[in-house]
């Protein structure tokens, strides 16, 4: 089965942790699916963190936990594919079901608690791979009850190293108990340290792959200005600005929004993207910003690079619209680039900043 936007559709209908597994086994499995052709459109190619881009639209964390549908990923022409949460040991993650469908708000809830195959089943699956197939980031996590975090971040990050395009150190899921208290600025600074030695002993420049830090879209302005400056100081490459919210903004309207866990979707879209300007202010041009959360379409894409994201990520909306978004969105931002007369992504990032900086949260 290839994974088109009418399998997506079919897919909803089955429950949604059940067609999670099937997307991932068609795209592992199944024929090469087709490319869509704005995604090669050179207006969109992009060099952020000293790796080029085909374009800035890319695979969120946590659809390809284990590493198996990187490879199918890619052959849609996204512009990167983020794999994992890996953790050292796998991981079963929480009790089912854990992963819930808000179709009235087209957003998910999920507790699904770092299920994966754990560091070396995922990093085996990544030995022998083409790079030139595309940019592959590894996305390391820890487990709940982890005695010594910054120690165990440390040795992931050191273990997917030589395997990973770029690593994303993820202290942001709402899953994992006491994970995101690792975001307070002593801490962070500790575990950043430790795992930026651990790349360093694990690989040679150049050949590095720069460490982004994942954050959560639920910390407060000068929260954001501490971590960019612990991040900045310790070589951290970049922050992906974020993660699912543990908040419930009031206009969601499915039933299934009383479930624990964190939400993703457009009701994550304003909380998102006000952090990520405050995250672009903070930094000012010392290092680049991920935007993900609720980016569903091109003038939501558009939306985060204005307000200071050089790349985005999206997750949720494929549930939604399926694989031909990608493209949907790469055409919509290749036009609004060339409308604008930028000749790259690099002209429009930050644009609006200030306004999302000021924008009050739903
Ligand atoms: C996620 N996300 C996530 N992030 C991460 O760093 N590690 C993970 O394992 C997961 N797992 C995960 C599972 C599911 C079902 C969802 C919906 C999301 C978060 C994801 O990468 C992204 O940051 C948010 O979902 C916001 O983007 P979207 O989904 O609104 O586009």
């Amino acid at each position: 089965m290839a994974f088109s936007g009418l399998a997506a559709a079919a897919l909803r209908r089955v429950d949604p942790e059940r067609a999670h597994r099937l997307a991932v086994l068609a795209l592992r499995y199944g024929p090469a699916p087709r490319r869509g052709g704005a995604l090669g459109d050179p207006v969109l190619r992009a060099t952020v963190f000293g790796l080029d881009f085909p374009n800035p639209v890319c695979l969120a964390a946590g659809f390809d936990k284990s590493a198996e549908a990187w490879a199918g990923l890619l052959r849609l022409g996204c512009g990167a594919v983020e794999v994992g949460t890996l953790t050292l040991r796998p991981r079963r993650g929480n009790p089912r079901p854990r992963v819930f469908r808000l179709a009235a708000d087209r957003a998910v809830i999920n507790r699904y608690g770092f299920n994966n195959d754990g560091l070396d089943a995922g990093l085996a699956r990544l030995l022998r791979r083409d790079r030139a197939a595309g940019i592959v980031g590894i996305n390391v996590g820890i487990d709940g009850d982890a005695r010594d975090p910054a120690a165990e971040f440390a040795e992931a990050v050191g273990r997917a190293a030589p395997l990973a395009d770029y690593l994303a150190v993820n202290v942001s899921s709402p899953n994992t108990p006491g994970l995101r208290d690792l975001q307070a600025a002593e801490r962070l600074d500790r575990l950043l340290e430790g795992a930026v030695a651990a790349r360093d002993a694990a690989t040679d420049a150049p050949a590095r792959p720069p460490l982004l830090l994942k954050i959560a879209p639920d910390v407060s302005r000068g929260e954001v200005r501490e971590i960019v400056e612990v991040a900045v100081a310790r070589g951290a490459a970049g922050l992906v600005v974020g993660n699912t919210t543990v908040a419930r903004p009031a206009g969601l309207r499915d039933p299934a929004a009383r479930e624990k866990g964190g939400l993703s979707g457009p009701p994550l879209f304003v909380r998102s993207t006000r952090a990520l300007a405050w995250a672009w202010l903070a930094a000012a041009g010392r290092m680049p910003i991920v935007g993900a959360g609720g980016v569903d379409g091109p003038e939501a894409a558009w939306a985060k690079i204005r307000a200071g994201a050089s790349l985005v990520q999206l997750y949720t909306a494929l549930v939604y619209s399926g694989p031909g978004l990608f493209d949907e969105i790469a055409a919509g931002l290749a036009a609004r680039l060339r409308e604008g007369g930028h000749a790259g992504v690099a002209g429009a990032v930050g644009a609006d900043a200030g306004f999302w900086a000021e924008r009050p949260d739903e």
